[in-house]
């Protein structure tokens, strides 16, 4: 056996940089095509192995997770965005962040969430008028920031903030899409790119920030959490256990600092963290799910069905109006407003939503580096290295999908999922630093489906769907939607 995998040759300074860079999507399925399981290659600097087998991924991130860390990609910038929050934080300090957040998404905390989460969606897409086009990604990526402020922070984020943020995301994302010279320019060279993600940051900082001010002082009112009393009721983390405090994310790091167990820096790490993971992934799979269904009219009615039974809307709740009573108020409201129990029973847009994380995963490649020198499919692989486990490429291999470019629910049934290995689909990582978020965005994507669908039909007017590379899998392009009633 060899003892380097193979791989594509590179060129002497970039390596694979280049070809990484101008597609990385194709780059990746090409070297999982030609070379099998274990690909070697070059980004810059960086020696890098990928992994294209979900045996090899589930050892990385599971069996063997304790050998591995997030790899620093030495140019300092996604340290100068999230610090030591959640995300990027390692060992001890990660230990204690995550005992510390793992309150604010307790299941039972999540379920009681869904009355913010319906209430910022109606008031969203009231704003819509049927006949008019709509770039639904920046849509949705404005909902979802609202929902995550007010659900995790507690508070409400103003028309302006929304915007700053959104305008912000843009250099942002910028600084983080692959570019084979990165790694000769570090991120304290004032180049005109690093000067705008500098200054985004701070904007980005000032915003949190801002809301931290309008929490102060309320983060031992339960009236504060936006849960309500089922959300108090979650046990805290150590130190907590005082009865009934809110346990939104940001009142439980505001007490973790007065107890001196946080600091203003670790405190803004969490919170930039947490806005930037928390609407950005979810936003997306939306904005996949509604292009989907634009090009599957089958799979959108049976979605339809589904978010109408939820909701008592649709032409569920235009029955409900001809006949009077409470049922007419809440059909005039948009129908009763739906639970966590009622998305429960959404199960084929369970399906759906898979189906589409699946071919389009917002996060389309995890990065690790070991700790010291490990084996992976039968090679030696050095402490140091950067390994890629790719989505993108192992949620569309022939291995595991038959017909794998073809959207098909039906894929999701227990039967056929149960013939795939665990990690042939892990939207979410696995492991100990699996997304803590998962619940949350799942209630969320499908409560917006509900409320969306119960009401409209969203047809996709743009070009064929070209796809970019950052932190996250977007669309190159803006996603144009007319909004139709039905
Ligand atoms: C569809 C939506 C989402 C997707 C596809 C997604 C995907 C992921 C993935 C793949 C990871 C693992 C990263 C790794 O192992 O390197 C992760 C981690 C994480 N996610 Fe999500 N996420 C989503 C929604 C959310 C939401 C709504 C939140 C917050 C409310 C969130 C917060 C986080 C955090 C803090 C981590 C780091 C966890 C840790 O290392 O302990 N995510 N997410």
């Amino acid at each position: 056996m060899s003892v380097t995998p193979p791989g594509p040759i590179g060129d002497p300074l970039f390596g694979n940089g280049r070809q990484y860079a101008d597609d990385p999507f194709g780059f990746m399925r090409a070297c999982a095509d030609s070379y099998g399981d274990v690909i070697r290659f070059d980004l810059g600097p960086r020696e890098t192995y990928l992994l294209a087998n979900p045996a090899d991924v589930e050892r990385v991130l599971v069996a063997d997770a304790e050998r591995y860390r997030k790899p620093q990609f030495g140019d300092g910038a996604m340290d100068r965005l999230l610090g030591q929050g959640l995300l990027m934080s390692e060992g001890d300090t990660w230990r204690r962040q995550r005992d510390l957040a793992n309150p604010a998404f307790h299941n039972s905390r999540i379920a009681a969430l869904s009355g913010t989460m319906v209430e910022h969606t109606r008031d969203h897409i009231a704003d819509w008028t049927p006949g008019e086009t709509v770039d639904v990604q920046l849509e949705l990526a404005r909902l979802t920031v609202r929902i995550i402020v007010s659900a995790m922070f507690g508070a409400d984020i103003s028309d302006e903030e929304v915007k700053t943020v959104q305008e912000e995301l843009e250099p942002l994302g910028a600084r983080f899409e692959p570019d084979p010279r990165r790694f000769l320019i570090p991120n304290w060279v004032p180049t005109r790119e690093n000067r705008e993600f500098d200054a985004a940051v701070d904007t980005l900082e000032s915003v949190i920030d801002g809301i931290v001010e309008r929490r102060l002082g309320t983060e031992r009112d339960p009236a504060a959490d936006p849960a309500g009393p089922e959300g108090v009721a979650v046990p805290g983390p150590a130190g907590d256990s005082d009865g009934d405090l809110p346990m939104d994310l940001l009142s439980v790091l505001l007490r973790a600092r007065d107890r001196g167990e946080q600091t203003d820096e670790n405190l803004r790490d969490e919170l930039v963290t947490m806005l930037l993971a928390g609407h950005d992934t979810t936003a997306l799979t939306l904005t996949y799910t509604f292009y989907l269904l634009s090009n599957h009219p089958d799979a959108r009615e049976r979605v339809e069905t589904e978010a109408e039974a939820a909701t008592g809307g649709g032409r569920a709740a235009d029955d409900a109006a001809a006949g009077g009573g409470r049922a007419a108020d809440d059909a005039a409201a948009g129908g009763t407003p739906p639970t966590a129990a009622d998305a429960r029973e959404m199960t084929y847009t369970d399906r759906v939503l898979n189906e589409a994380m699946r071919l389009y995963p917002p996060v389309y490649t995890l990065f690790r580096e070991p700790k010291l020198d490990v084996k992976l499919g039968g090679y030696r692989i050095p402490e140091g290295s950067a390994l890629m486990l790719p989505q993108w490429v192992i949620h569309r291999s022939p291995r595991w999908y038959d017909d794998p470019e073809t959207f098909d629910p039906g894929r999701w049934s227990p039967e056929r999922r149960s013939e795939r290995p665990r990690f042939a689909y892990f939207p979410f990582g696995g492991g100990p630093r699996h997304c803590i978020g998962k619940s949350f965005s799942l209630l969320e994507a499908k409560l917006i489906l509900a409320e969306v669908c119960s009401t409209y039909e969203l047809d996709y007017e743009g070009p064929d769907l070209s796809l970019r590379g950052s932190l996250t899998m977007h669309p190159d392009h803006p996603v144009p939607m007319r909004i139709r009633e039905r």
